[in-house]
């Protein structure tokens, strides 16, 4: 499986030098035609957590570069002074079946006027012309290693060879490249840098043999505006000549040209002298190390990461796998047996989690991917790319845990410890309450107000909830009980001890509101007002409910783990509040009702699932803890799916995962046959946001992921589950090494018609092993010896499992 050049022996004879490199149809993206820039979709994206570049790969090269702090501007206070007062009004209006007039007396008095938060910015380009000709580069090709994160671009121009090749290194925290021809001295750059908003200063200097261009940007306010500078610096061969022209570097007579690139922000950095000084150290001290050393220690770091994880869906028929991925693409618009193909983009998607969000290695604050990841050109985009946690910035760690990654979720809290006091304030200033609370989006500053002015998702205090679901479950993977005691248990007990105020009782029963079911909207009854109006702002909808039991549930379990006594007053508050939560209601189809009574609904298939969290990510409907709860969350999956829902990549996506959730293994590989059909566009393996208009957002190569995933082991449900939704028709035969379940244990599976042939379970820190293998009903043996309940195991040990 090493990525190597196949070298013909004619070729290596003849002049010119030609080597066309051959690729592994589960590990590498390849186009024999250059992207489309500006088309961003068209792009291959490289990055080292916080600094990304978009490869296009023309015969003229443009690299879109983005560093993860780049925002549109600084901190706004969007609490409104109006909310505090507002809540119990709306509330009243609500429990009245004032509906509609409920829901503009809270957007109009509890949200702030300036709706939204900053949006996610863009460095600008690199730019370098080469002097080819698109018409007349042949043997084109260009790549992406999804081991090894880089990317590359070969062709022919006049008998000459030209290589370019990208690293981006976690190690070295810059952006590198190779470029290089087969013939000396055929390699001439002109290279610039642009940018879209305030430029500042573009410079080209080759004084001192250094031979930089240096941008230096502004987000454009007077007053707190982010500035940044980003520098590359260029090492051509000796004989090679370099000269500054204006703002442009030229570089002629060349054989091989590397370049180190770095950018540094007012984010992490209080003075310009400060982040230039920090960009220049991580240049120069890469250049000193040479790109060779750049390179292999970055390749090193990477494969070690996504090297864990190696899945084997078995080979594809036909000779597909041999394909160029837009040939492969294009036939997977009506077949799902390209299984390499869905390797790939599981692959893909894991290297997209790597080179979007890594751990800061330098006490500054790492962030998280964004609905881009890390990559966009615009300093507009979709949704301003931010950091929507009403699924889709979770939706980007459900893969953290289960695929070994888990120390890419980490930039994920940092994020969260920046807003925990923003939402402090929030929690005070809007509804008198303690703790800590976010709404449906935040930004780089932790901005935690109530987002937009849109009736589906504006009014929900819950974002808090779902993202401190993620900090116990991501102690469930490592059991790190650091984490636990520094990071989980803080955030938890500040969420729980919010909502244990915000809560009201009605019915006999703890409640909340005004909140919605993220994004769905209901038909107001007759007997309500406005009579047949679609509102979504309403008194416990489903969702709310679910997600406090599992915080409640999850701070309980973690007061346990740190030897909390129930006498502490946040643990005696929790196991008081849990029990008072109103519980899940199932309506006449049988299905669970996603609000307080059964609205009739106009969207049947709406693409948000929020009523069925409880059964992914969540555990309550799972059908190994509660059969009822199952049975009518499938009936609400069904009847979602069969009104249209997956409208989007992420949602298509999700419903992935919850079939496999629901063990139903051949409707979830369905779904992901509907993602091939709908969502890539057909020159690159990116997620789209819909079928009319593509726009790229990574939720959906992070949910295809976590739905593969899902189908081989699940661990939610308080047991290792081996094959728990295997569709065994379609991927009868294959392999997967270094899953990781919760309890910390590592688990290789090896199948075989549509059956486990042998499991090996490594226990990284010792504690219980419950097992179950496939749908249970076979006997399972352990270490040989027949299993008949958990196992306490060894640290370090590996246990092999089988079943007959
Ligand atoms: C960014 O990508 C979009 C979508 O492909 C494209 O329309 C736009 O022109 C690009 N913008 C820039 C500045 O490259
Ligand atoms: C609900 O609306 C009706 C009709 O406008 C009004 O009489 C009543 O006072 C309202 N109730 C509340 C709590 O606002
Ligand atoms: C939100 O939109 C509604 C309807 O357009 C408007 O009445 C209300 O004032 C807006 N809220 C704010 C805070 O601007
Ligand atoms: C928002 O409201 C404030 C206070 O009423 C006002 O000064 C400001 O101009 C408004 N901003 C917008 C964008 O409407
Ligand atoms: C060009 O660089 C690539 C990548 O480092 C390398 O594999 C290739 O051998 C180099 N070619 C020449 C002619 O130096
Ligand atoms: C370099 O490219 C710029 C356009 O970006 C052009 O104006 C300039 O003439 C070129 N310089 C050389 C030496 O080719
Ligand atoms: C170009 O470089 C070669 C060595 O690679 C050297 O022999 C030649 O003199 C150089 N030409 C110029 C114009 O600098
Ligand atoms: C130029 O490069 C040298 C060697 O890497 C380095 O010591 C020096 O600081 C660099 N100058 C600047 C301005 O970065
Ligand atoms: C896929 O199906 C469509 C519609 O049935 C057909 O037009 C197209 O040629 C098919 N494509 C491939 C690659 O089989
Ligand atoms: C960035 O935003 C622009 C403008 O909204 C959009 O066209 C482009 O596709 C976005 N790029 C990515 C990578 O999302
Ligand atoms: C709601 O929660 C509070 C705080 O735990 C508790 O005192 C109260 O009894 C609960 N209300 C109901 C109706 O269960
Ligand atoms: C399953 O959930 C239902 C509804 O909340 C509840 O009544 C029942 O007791 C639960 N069953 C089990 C086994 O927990």
């Amino acid at each position: 499986m090493k990525f190597q050049f196949l070298f013909l022996a004619l070729a290596l004879a003849a002049t010119p030098t030609h080597a066309f490199p051959t690729f592994d149809g589960s590990r590498h993206v390849w186009f024999a035609f250059p992207g489309f820039f500006p088309t961003f979709e068209s792009s291959f994206p490289v990055g080292n957590g916080r600094v990304a570049a978009s490869i296009y790969g023309g015969a003229s090269e443009v690299l879109g570069i983005n560093e993860n702090s780049i925002w549109t501007g600084p901190f706004q206070d969007r609490i409104a002074a109006t909310a505090l007062a507002a809540e119990p009004v709306v509330r009243k209006m609500l429990l009245a079946g004032n509906l509609s007039e409920g829901r503009e007396y809270a957007y109009e008095h509890m949200i702030s006027n300036v709706t939204s938060p900053r949006a996610f910015s863009y460095f600008g380009n690199i730019e370098i012309n080469f002097g080819h000709a698109e018409g007349e580069m042949t043997d084109y090709v260009r790549w992406l290693d999804t081991r090894e994160g880089t990317a590359g671009v070969q062709y022919v121009f006049e008998g000459v060879t030209y290589t370019r090749e990208y690293i981006a290194s976690y190690p070295s925290g810059v952006l590198a490249a190779r470029f290089n021809a087969t013939a000396g001295g055929q390699l001439n750059m002109n290279i610039s840098m642009t940018g879209l908003i305030e430029i500042l200063s573009v410079t080209a200097s080759a004084a001192q043999d250094n031979n930089t261009l240096t941008l230096r940007g502004s987000s454009g306010q007077s007053v707190d505006p982010i500035l940044w500078t980003g520098q590359a610096r260029f090492v051509p061969d000796e004989g090679a000549a370099v000269s500054a022209s204006g703002t442009n570097l030229i570089i002629t007579n060349a054989s091989t040209v590397d370049m180190f690139f770095d950018a540094e922000t007012s984010y992490r950095y209080a003075s310009e002298a400060a982040w230039e000084t920090e960009m220049r150290r991580k240049i120069n001290a890469a250049f000193a190390l040479g790109y060779d050393a750049v390179k292999s220690a970055a390749i090193a770091d990477t494969t070690a990461l996504l090297g864990r994880v190696i899945l084997d869906l078995g080979t594809s028929p036909n000779g597909w796998a041999a394909l160029p991925t837009d040939e492969r693409l294009a036939i997977a618009r009506n077949t799902s047996e390209d299984v390499q193909l869905s390797t790939l983009v599981f692959n893909f998607g894991r290297h997209l989690l790597a080179a979007s969000s890594r751990p800061s290695n330098d006490g500054t604050v790492a962030l998280p991917a964004n609905l881009q990841g890390i990559w966009n050109n615009s300093t507009s985009a979709p949704f301003g790319s931010k950091y929507t946690i009403n699924i889709n910035i979770e939706m980007n760690y459900w893969p953290a845990g289960p695929t070994n990654m888990v120390e890419t979720e980490l930039p994920l809290f940092d994020l969260i410890n920046v807003a925990i006091p923003r939402g402090q304030s929030a929690a005070e200033r809007m509804y008198g309450c303690p703790g800590t609370v976010f709404h449906h989006n935040v930004d780089l500053w932790g901005d935690p107000a109530p987002t937009d002015n849109f009736t589906a998702s504006t009014m929900w205090p819950f974002g808090s909830a779902w993202l401190a679901w993620h900090a116990i479950d991501h102690y469930r993977f490592t059991q790190d009980k650091t984490f636990l005691r520094d990071v989980a248990y803080p955030f938890l007990s500040e969420v729980t001890s919010f909502y244990e105020c915000y809560a009201f009782e009605n019915d006999g029963h703890n409640v909340t509101g005004p909140s919605l079911s993220p994004e769905n909207t209901f038909t107001v009854p007759l007997n309500e007002s406005v009579p047949k109006a679609g509102e979504s702002v309403d008194i416990a909808p489903a969702m709310d409910g679910q997600l406090m039991t599992e915080i409640f549930q999850g701070l309980l379990e973690a007061a346990s783990v740190l030897g909390i006594p129930d006498s502490d007053p946040a643990v005696a508050a929790a196991r008081a509040f849990l029990p008072t939560i109103k519980p899940q209601q199932i309506g006449s189809l049988g299905q669970i009702l996603e609000w307080r009574v059964e609205y009739a609904e106009p969207i049947p298939g709406q693409k948000h699932l929020s009523p069925l969290w409880a059964l992914m990510p969540g555990r309550a409907f799972s059908p190994l803890i509660n059969s009822t709860l199952f049975d009518a969350a499938q009936v609400l999956l069904d009847r979602r799916v069969s009104n249209g829902s997956g409208g989007t990549g992420w949602s298509r996506t999700w419903l992935i995962a919850q079939y496999a959730r629901a063990f139903r293994g051949a409707d979830a590989w369905t779904q992901l046959g509907q993602w091939f059909a709908l969502f890539p566009p057909p020159y690159s393996l990116y997620n789209t946001g819909g079928t009319d208009g593509f726009f790229f957002q990574i939720d959906g190569n992070f949910g295809f992921v976590s739905g593969v995933t899902e189908m081989l082991l699940q661990s939610h449900a308080g047991v290792v589950h081996l094959l728990p939704a295997l569709p065994a028709d379609a991927v009868p035969t294959g392999s997967v090494t270094a899953l990781l379940a919760r309890g910390n244990f590592e688990v290789d599976i090896e199948w075989e018609d549509g059956a486990l042939l042998s499991a090996k379970v490594t226990s990284r820190g010792g504690g219980n092993l419950a097992l179950r293998v496939g749908d249970g009903t076979r006997e399972v043996l352990v270490d040989g010896v027949a299993y008949t309940g958990p196992l306490s195991t060894t640290k370090g040990t590996t246990y092999v499992v089988k079943s007959v």
